[in-house]
């Protein structure tokens, strides 16, 4: 390595990926090296996970810090970096979400959150909406929509339904006394960057109280990323249960499910956990990241940073454009043509994106990101946009 080729070891991994065609061996701020020393301007921010960017400096000594200390603790054991998490993260969340448990990634906050629904209610029914994406373990894949991740590991978990999304009719026709969850992304993400209509999370939190369901935000994506550290809070409503991920520990793996005291009290002790869930390390650099979100309000700046890139974007009035939509740093620029080929041009250009379905390119720069870098990010889509006919 060090020259940008690729060693053949007699162990690949199993081809589930698409092939970036890099390898990517050093980060910092805003940008990526490979390791033949290119750098690249990072939008994608490896699915929203580096929302303070690569190599923090706080995020970078806690982890020094803890590392040298303690890296593993049993949840059976209580440990200094867990509780200053605990701590941390209480400071953004309503009052009601009192009780948490703890994942190594968002599909098993996800699936927690599904299990404890069937303990809280006593049904099994999860109501879950077309495009939505809440991972890919059995439970979490019965919840996401897209048939390509479902398909080849039929049957799903029974009693899982999806409606059309941001459509409250279509959830009060599904939703009855056999419904234990209805499982919503306050914006979807993986499923293009859609923002519901006023009033629809609302709706759904009228609908589930009425029909003595829960009501499960899966914050993976959009939390602390559209200008509030929850989006669902916006419309003044709280969830039953919360799952976040991703940027919370900016790089780290860890999943939190965050429910209400009434739920906490149905789940039995002993019926779930997992061994790494909520070590020391992850909780370490959770609890910098969160101290460094709070001090600085970053989250409030995400808000203008996105408003000034969509406006941007539209300004430059590309026929190749069909939309631009999004809310804070969770963006999208939705194309008239795929957007598989655009963002491949980006990439030979030294910007990297993500797709989000057929024709949308999505935007999920760090939070400390510049003007003038998003700008950059701008310059290569038109030129990309306009070199791929
Ligand atoms: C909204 C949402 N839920 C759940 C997940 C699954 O998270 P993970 O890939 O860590 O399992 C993702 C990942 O993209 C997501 O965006």
């Amino acid at each position: 390595m060090g020259d940008g080729v690729r060693v053949e070891t007699r162990l690949q991994a199993i081809p589930l990926h698409a092939d970036r065609g890099i390898s990517l061996a050093r980060g910092e701020g805003c940008y990526l090296w490979d390791d033949g020393g290119r750098r690249y301007l990072d939008l994608m921010t490896n699915y929203g996970v580096n929302l303070l960017g690569h190599s923090h400096p706080q995020v970078t000594a806690a982890i020094d810090r803890q590392a040298s200390l303690l890296t593993n603790a049993h949840q059976s054991f209580d440990t200094p970096a867990r509780q200053e998490f605990l701590d941390a993260l209480a400071g953004f969340l309503p009052p009601s979400l009192s009780r948490i448990s703890f994942a190594n990634s968002g599909a098993e906050a996800i699936e927690a959150a599904m299990k404890y629904t069937r303990v809280a209610t006593g049904r099994t029914g999860i109501i879950a909406t077309h495009r939505a994406y809440h991972g890919r373990t059995f439970g979490a894949l019965s919840a996401t929509s897209d048939a390509k991740y479902r398909e080849p590991f039929m049957p799903m978990l029974e009693g899982t339904r999806h409606v059309p999304f941001d459509n409250l009719p279509a959830m009060a026709e599904a939703i009855d006394e056999s419904t234990a969850a209805v499982i919503i992304e306050p914006i979807q993400g993986e499923g293009g960057i859609r923002v519901p209509a006023d009033g629809y999370l609302q709706g759904l939190r009228e609908l589930c109280t009425a029909n003595g369901a829960l009501l499960i935000c899966d914050e993976i994506q959009t939390g602390f990323r559209t200008g509030a550290p929850l989006a669902v809070t916006r419309e003044g409503i709280v969830p039953d249960i919360l799952c976040l991920s991703k940027s919370i520990a900016n790089g780290l793996p860890i999943g939190v499910t965050i429910v209400t005291e009434a739920v906490s009290e149905r789940v039995p002790k002993g019926s779930h956990g997992g061994t790494f869930s909520g070590n020391p390390l992850v909780c370490a650099a959770g609890v910098a990241t969160l101290q460094v979100l709070a001090d600085e309000h970053l989250h409030s700046q995400a808000a203008e940073k996105g408003e000034r890139f969509q406006q941007r974007v539209r300004e430059l009035g590309l026929s190749q454009i069909r939309e631009v939509r999004g809310r804070g740093l969770l963006l999208a620029v939705e194309l008239k043509k795929p957007a598989t080929p655009v963002i491949k041009a980006m990439q030979e250009r030294g910007v990297l994106v993500l797709p989000a379905g057929g024709t949308v390119i999505r935007f999920l720069p760090s939070i400390l990101i510049e003007d003038a870098q998003l700008d950059e990010g701008i310059g290569a889509l038109v030129e990309a946009v306009s070199r791929a006919g």
